[in-house]
């Protein structure tokens, strides 16, 4: 397997298509459809080796197929929006080849991040035997693989999982988002939602807060939201009390979001405007900076990890495993700013995985479902470290001082 086409040329996308063609040891055919050709045209210009570009509209099953026979590429990695998961999952079955993807399937007209959809193509996946990897950027990604290495390698049983995601970063804009803004304020604006003893529990949203310890950062005010690696990681992760996903938002960054909120810009139902339906999040997409367009000039830095509580050996432990990444080392190296560079490298370490054999299956698999050890042995040269260490008793009291 050396053969790759990437769908989706965005800010993500883009990290995805430069970084394959930085290791064509591995990557040796490199392809990047997106809806605008424009968009691929960037990236192959500023892609250090020659890439193969495409136009593809993938939410039409039949065009995607069609560029997969005529690429014959050994994976799709798509990088396009959520909306297109089960286009480009229909799509790899149909023409016979291996997905993968980094965020969860959302129907437009209703913000949900479940599985539920994407689930029940294991049985059809695995009758062809082809493989689809879900969730694999770094939440979810990265951070399921460092349950699943804290499963396998430091605990017997683990019981409590909070995963903690910081930017702390600094665009200079008055208000814009790290990621597709579409998604973004969606995923922020549901209701927050986190596991314990066997049953979700719903709270208004970003109505609980903590002040998290976060390395290379230092305490910055966090909130529950819920992300969709939880849903996977309570069926994988055996013996798991509680689980909760905490993100720092700005004063700045609520303000603006409450306001927007509180005049309807948030809505993703179709309001009618002269005649014409207007969806206000859709309108309010096409206004703010694209997520791509801050790297420039984005100082600072983003510390994600996972705060774990278990026993091994009858001994209670607790543990942070984490990755720091700099905005402007990353827009130095591949022109992104830090949260598209942590989104896009973990797909091709996933994809070098697949490709040398490392994961293998038959079905849909979440990435903590796969060996964990020769992910993280690639994740660090190919520019995110990890790091890993045990929690003083005094560390992080705010956050385990939190009753939920
Ligand atoms: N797991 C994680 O850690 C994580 C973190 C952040 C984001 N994500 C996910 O990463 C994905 C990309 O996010 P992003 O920030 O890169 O978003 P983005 O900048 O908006 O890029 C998405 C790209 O998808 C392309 N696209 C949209 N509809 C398409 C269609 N019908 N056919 C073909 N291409 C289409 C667009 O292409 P054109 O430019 O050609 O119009 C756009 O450039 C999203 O699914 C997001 O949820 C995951």
């Amino acid at each position: 397997m050396d053969n790759v086409l990437i769908i989706g040329a965005g800010a993500a996308g883009s990290v995805v298509a430069k970084k394959c063609a930085m290791n064509r040891d591995v990557f040796k055919k490199i392809h990047l459809a997106s809806r605008r050709l424009e968009s691929c045209r960037r990236v192959q210009a500023a892609a250090k080796t020659p890439i193969d570009i495409s136009q593809v509209d993938a939410d039409n099953v039949a065009e995607t197929v069609a560029l997969i026979q005529k690429v014959k590429p050994d994976l799709v990695i798509n990088m396009a929006l959520p909306y297109q998961d089960l286009p480009i999952m229909d799509a790899c079955l149909e023409a016979g080849v291996h997905y993968m993807d980094t965020a969860n399937y959302e129907p437009r007209e209703e913000a949900k991040f479940t599985y539920k959809w994407q689930w029940p193509y294991h049985d059809t996946y695995k009758a062809k035997g082809l493989m689809a990897v879900l969730g694999c950027g770094f939440d979810p990604g990265v951070t399921n693989i460092f349950c699943a290495y804290a499963q396998a390698k430091l605990y017997d049983e683990i019981h409590t999982i909070d995963i903690i995601d910081c930017n702390a970063g600094s665009h200079g804009k008055a208000f814009a988002t790290n990621f597709n803004p579409e998604i973004n304020l969606r995923e922020v604006t549901q209701r927050g939602k986190y596991w314990k003893d066997g049953k979700w529990i719903e709270i208004d949203p970003l109505s609980i807060s903590a002040m998290i310890d976060y390395p290379d950062v230092g305490p910055v005010k966090s909130y529950l939201i819920y992300h969709e690696e939880e849903e996977s990681l309570v069926e994988n992760i055996k013996g798991l009390k509680q689980i909760r996903f905490w993100m720092t938002f700005s004063d700045n960054y609520i303000k603006h979001l409450e306001v927007l909120s509180n005049v309807g810009m948030t809505r993703i139902d179709p309001v009618m405007y002269k005649g014409t339906p207007v969806i206000p999040m859709e309108f309010l997409k096409h206004l703010l900076p694209e997520p791509s367009s801050l790297a420039e000039t984005y100082t600072g830095k983003t510390s994600i990890g996972v705060i774990f509580t278990g026993v091994k050996n009858g001994k209670k432990q607790r543990h942070i495993i984490w990755n720091v990444c700099d905005h402007a080392e990353t827009f130095r190296e591949v022109g992104a700013q830090a949260v598209s560079y942590t989104t896009g490298v973990p797909p091709v370490v996933g994809a070098m995985m697949m490709f040398k054999g490392h994961w293998k299956g038959q079905g849909v698999f979440n990435v903590e479902q796969l060996p964990p050890e020769p992910f993280l042995k690639e994740l660090g040269p190919q520019g995110l470290p990890w790091h890993v260490r045990e929690l003083k008793a005094d560390e992080q009291g705010s956050l385990f001082a939190v009753k939920t």
